[in-house]
């Protein structure tokens, strides 16, 4: 497994692979679970070499503290990484990627970035958005993975590529859970034990909205798990919607023709935790 920390040696590599050789992408910022390592094998399945980026892109995010705590457990992620038989990992510094300007660019996503996360991370699309699209540039894929844990992400970057006409085939890979339920995140790590032992509780809630939704009408589901979560001793929620999983705009009335989907953020202390499910 070869590991780059500049783009140049990265770009010189990838250059000297021999003509069509297809190129799988599995973006990250590090701290792999699982999911991440599902998102290799499918890589390695479709392409001849996979090529897996860590870097915690600073321009996402809209809280420091969640930055300066976001795990990072970069020898175990190489080791992974070598396990799975990745063929290349890209480790780049901030000032590799930004120069000496860490900022995101503007993007127009139609409207997609308003909804739900927007609502509540302000500039966290257009940081990914920046970022997806520089890593795009550098490794050249033919197809990127993403978990659909962030399924709002995977609409955001499709739409990206659509409207920049980017030749990469995105490709979305369902959630990784825990035994339990929990959906897989680096996050997870941050929980208390006590945190971590009641969180399958933002599943079940999932669950129990997708039968209610099969009889109820969207306002009733979301006003019952409001209230599931109303008096919860260590879990707030931030919001729960549900919406059309093409245009992320939250349902008024059912149509059958449409696909929906129940997106949920909740906040367990100050680790901030979400969740999708199809409906
Ligand atoms: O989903 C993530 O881990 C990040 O948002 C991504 C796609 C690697 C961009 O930094």
């Amino acid at each position: 497994m070869l590991i780059f920390t500049k783009i140049k040696s990265l770009q010189q590599e990838i250059k000297s692979l021999k003509d069509g050789t297809t190129i799988g992408f599995v973006p990250t910022m590090g701290a792999l679970h699982e999911g991440h390592l599902s998102l290799v094998e499918n890589a390695k399945k479709e392409n001849d070499i996979v090529v897996v980026s860590i870097f915690v892109n600073p321009t996402q995010f809209d809280n420091t503290d969640d930055l300066i705590n976001y795990p990072k457990t970069i020898e175990k992620d190489l080791s992974l990484l070598k396990s799975f038989n990745c063929d290349i990992v890209f480790t780049p510094t901030p000032e590799e990627i930004y120069a000496d300007n860490i900022k995101s660019e503007s993007f127009d996503f139609d409207g997609l970035e308003f909804q739900m996360e927007g609502k509540f991370r302000a500039g966290h699309f257009n940081g990914v958005g920046t970022i997806v699209e520089r890593l795009f540039e550098i490794v050249k894929p033919h197809k990127a993975y993403f978990g659909e844990k962030d399924f709002q992400q995977i609409q955001i970057i499709r739409k990206m590529a659509e409207k920049k006409n980017l030749p990469v085939q995105i490709i979305s890979c369902p959630i990784h859970r825990e035994k339990d339920g929990l959906a897989m995140s680096s996050r997870n790590t941050r929980l208390t034990e006590v945190q971590r032992a009641a969180a399958s509780f933002i599943y079940e809630t999932l669950k129990k909205a997708k039968i209610q939704f099969g009889t109820k009408n969207a306002s009733d589901v979301l006003k019952w798990v409001e209230n599931e979560f109303k008096n919860h001793p260590l879990f707030t929620l931030e919001y729960f919607e549900i919406a059309d999983e093409e245009t992320l705009l939250p349902v008024k009335t059912k149509n059958p023709t449409k696909k929906y989907r129940a997106f949920i953020a909740v906040f367990a202390g100050k680790v901030r935790l979400i969740d999708n499910i199809r409906l």
